[in-house]
This record gives structure tokens, C-alpha cells and sequence, in this order.
């Protein structure tokens, strides 16, 4: 569970502070005077239908921010699409009352948009309903499991071809994103999803784009806060330095570690409570995980960050290595 995070304010750090944002998607058609973040007392209570086009149909999962609703885009069926269906990711009530929450929101937005990448959550817009005051994305709706939820289906593991197929695309996700500048920042089983149409890295809403990417976005301050999953989390991210790509290795490890036995590769443990016990001895290869790809994923593991000195394309790639042994017998065949 993402831990609980101290008021939003306090997340934004701008040059010239937050009251300089200004929100002008928020301004009513009608309203002249210049534009006014939304207060406690104009943000209401979620519509049946969000900027006369979204209805609501039910809530897909609740996370420490906001909430994700199932929705059918009404114009979109008007025109006779027969899958006019979408998720819609808004901030929770308390969240949206913040003047700056839905700049939280637009750099999520930001991020993901950089990203062109099958195995990445596509999104449609950002938009903002000005009758409740509240902003909003649309994107495409994933139907299948997430793999926290795969995991409790399959507790002992996956075989090697089923975690084969669900690890490279994830880390070529992965590898693309930091090819691009963006880090995800929360990696972890609950973020990926095993869809019907393959599998998809999403919520970046803990992530960050990397030194001189989208300078324009206002700096949200990631390491001001708690709100890393410890399970998940590098070490150095929750002793408070800033998120760099080799957090998300050390976090895609420990999903495809677990995906590979069932188990997490440190008992649940946070990685400092594991690294303080010195729990790197008793690591052992994940069953259903090929020897010669173990030391790859060994060194994704590594504690100090000075230590785990693999990308996540190195790593899909020593996953994706066939033995030598096996490519002989293909060139026979
Ligand atoms: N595009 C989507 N399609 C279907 N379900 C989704 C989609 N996005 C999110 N969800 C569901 O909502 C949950 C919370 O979404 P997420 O983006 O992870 O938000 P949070 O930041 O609150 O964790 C996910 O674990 C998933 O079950
Ligand atoms: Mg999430």
C-alpha cells in the first residue's frame, strides 16, 4: 500500500511558489474575472456525467491520491463506436480541494504522454469538468489483472514462459521510458497489468521526468514525502535522495522476482528493514527463473545503487538471452 502522504501543498516546490499557477482551465466560459483556483467550497461532489461526455459507470480501484472510474464517452458513442469505453483517473475529493492537485495530476499526464510504447497505458486527454471544478484523465480501459491480483491467482509462481511474456515487455516498457527521460517511481505488481491486449506499465503518478525533460512542469518534490510502497521502494529513495532510473530496476526486479516464485524476494520486508538484517545472504534463484538469468537479476536487486549497475534493457536483455544450449538445437531444427 502506497503510505499515507502530508498535505499536498507541501508537495510543490516552485520557484515562485504555488500561488503563481495559474489555472485557467478552471475559469468558467462566462467569467470574466481572471482565474481562481478551485476552493474548498466549489469543489463538489463527482457528476453522473464529467464535461458533458464522460458518464460514470463504477470505480476500477482507489489508490492514496484519487480514484479510477470506468466510463463511457457518450460522444464517441454517439458516432457509433462500439467500444466507447474508457477509465477516467481523478484525484480523491480531499486531494482535489488543494489548489495545486491537479497540477500532481497534469504532470502524470505529462509523463505518460512522452511515452509511445505498446506496453505502456495509452492515454486520451486531460480535461477539467469547470461545473465541479475538477480535473480529470481519460485514457484507454484496461480489462484483465493487475499482478498483485495474477499473484494471488497463482501464488507459487509463474512457469518461465508465462513470466517470460509478461517480463520482457514490461522491462522494454521500462527501458523505454527511461530512453525517454521519464521514471516511473513506483514500480510495483499493483502498476502493471496483465490486459487483454497484452501487458501495460502505468500510474506514473509518483514519477518524474529526468534533469532538462519537460522543464516547463513545476517541480513536484518526491523526496519531501513518504509515499514510496517499502516493499518496493530502493533503499535510497526512502533515506530521501531523489528518484533516479536505477530505483525503478530495483523495483521491476523485485516484481519479476516474485512473479518468477510467488514469494518477494525480501519477506515483504522494506528494503532498508532487509538490508540493515542482511538479507541479500539468504537470496536465493526464484524457482521457476533460468540459472544464467539469475545474476542479471541479482545484480537489479543490489541494495546500494552504486552496486546495481544494470539498466532495465540490460536487464530484458540477459532475460531475454536464449541459452546457448537451446539456440544450438534451434539451428539444428
Ligand atoms: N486505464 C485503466 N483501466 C482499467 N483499470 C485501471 C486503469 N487505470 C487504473 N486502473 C485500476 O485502478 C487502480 C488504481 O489506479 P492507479 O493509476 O494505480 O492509481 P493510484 O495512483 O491511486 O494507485 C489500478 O490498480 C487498477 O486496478
Ligand atoms: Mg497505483
Amino acid at each position: 500500500m502506497t503510505q499515507l502522504m502530508p498535505p499536498l501543498d507541501d508537495l510543490l516546490v516552485s520557484e515562485e511558489q504555488a500561488s503563481n499557477l495559474t489555472y485557467f482551465a478552471f475559469a468558467k466560459a462566462h467569467n470574466a474575472e481572471p482565474a481562481l483556483a478551485p476552493t474548498k467550497a466549489s469543489v463538489g461532489e463527482l457528476p453522473d456525467v464529467l464535461a458533458g461526455r464522460y458518464r460514470i459507470e463504477r470505480l476500477l480501484g482507489a489508490g492514496g491520491m484519487g480514484a479510477v472510474y470506468r466510463a463511457r464517452d457518450l460522444l464517441s458513442e454517439q458516432f457509433g463506436d462500439p467500444d466507447p469505453y474508457i477509465a477516467l483517473k481523478i484525484l480523491s475529493e480531499e486531494f482535489a480541494e488543494s489548489p495545486d492537485a491537479s497540477a500532481l495530476l497534469y504532470s502524470e499526464f505529462a509523463l505518460i504522454r512522452r511515452l509511445r510504447h505498446d506496453n505502456v497505458l495509452r492515454l486520451h486527454s486531460f480535461e477539467v469538468d469547470t461545473d465541479c471544478q475538477r480535473a480529470f484523465i481519460t485514457m484507454e480501459l484496461m480489462r484483465g489483472l493487475t499482478l498483485d491480483k495474477l499473484l494471488c491467482e497463482r501464488p507459487l509462481g509463474l512457469p518461465w514462459k508465462e513470466l517470460r511474456d509478461i517480463a520482457l515487455p514490461l522491462l522494454d516498457a521500462l527501458a523505454h521510458a527511461h530512453a525517454r527521460g521519464v521514471l516511473h517511481g513506483d514500480m510495483k505488481p499493483s502498476n502493471v497489468m496483465l490486459s487483454e491486449e497484452g501487458v501495460r506499465l502505468f500510474d506514473f503518478g509518483l514519477g518524474q521526468a529526468e534533469e532538462g525533460i519537460l522543464p516547463g512542469l513545476p517541480h513536484l518534490s518526491r523526496n519531501r514525502f513518504n509515499a514510496w510502497t517499502p516493499g518496493y521502494a530502493a533503499p535510497e529513495l526512502l533515506e530521501g535522495q531523489p528518484l533516479a532510473a536505477s530505483a525503478d530496476v530495483y523495483g521491476v526486479a523485485c516484481v519479476i522476482y516474485e512473479l518468477a516464485g510467488g514469494k518477494h524476494p525480501f519477506r515483504r520486508m522494506s528494503s532498508t528493514e532487509a538490508r540493515d538484517g542482511q538479507l541479500e545472504r539468504e537470496l536465493h534463484a526464484p524457482r521457476n527463473l533460468p540459472k544464467r538469468c539469475w545474476p542479471a537479476l541479482r545484480t537489479a536487486l543490489a541494495f546500494d545503487a552504486a552496486d546495481r549497475t544494470i539498466t532495465a534493457a540490460q536487464l530484458r536483455d540477459a532475460m531475454g538471452a536464449t541459452s546457448s544450449l537451446l539456440q544450438r538445437l534451434r539451428l539444428r531444427a
